[in-house]
């Protein structure tokens, strides 16, 4: 998967905690939903799949963010992940973290570059 960096969308579609922009990468082979959001003022990037059932986090495309625009939640059944890191911060999620993106940005546009836990 490395080597793989993608134009996802310009920097000024995504704003601070507010909707995110969905796309999708290649994990193991197959197609898998993702999304990255602004979260103090850098772009974040994840799979778009709960750490407690494969279901994607977003009842309405887009929305990831819980109501306070702080954390990302799960709208299935309220599993709650930091916004910055995809760690659990409480909720189903039971400590599972999401999986996190590789995100750049650069001259205006975001971009996705791999797997945060790629080397
Ligand atoms: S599927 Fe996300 S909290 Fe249940």
């Amino acid at each position: 998967m490395a080597g793989s960096e993608r134009l996802i969308c310009a920097s000024e579609a995504l704003v601070d905690s507010g909707r995110g922009v969905r796309f999708e990468v290649e994990y193991f082979g197959e197609a898998a939903p993702a999304f990255v959001v602004r979260h103090g003022g850098r772009a974040h990037g994840y799979l778009n799949r709960c750490a407690h059932m494969a279901l994607q986090l977003d009842w309405r495309d887009g929305e990831f963010f819980a109501a306070e625009g702080r954390d990302l939640i799960c709208s299935t059944h309220g599993a709650v992940y930091d916004a910055a890191s995809g760690q659990c911060l409480g909720g189903p999620c039971n400590r599972i973290p999401l999986v996190k993106l590789r995100i750049e940005e650069r001259d205006g546009m975001v971009y996705f570059t791999g797997f945060a836990d790629e080397r």
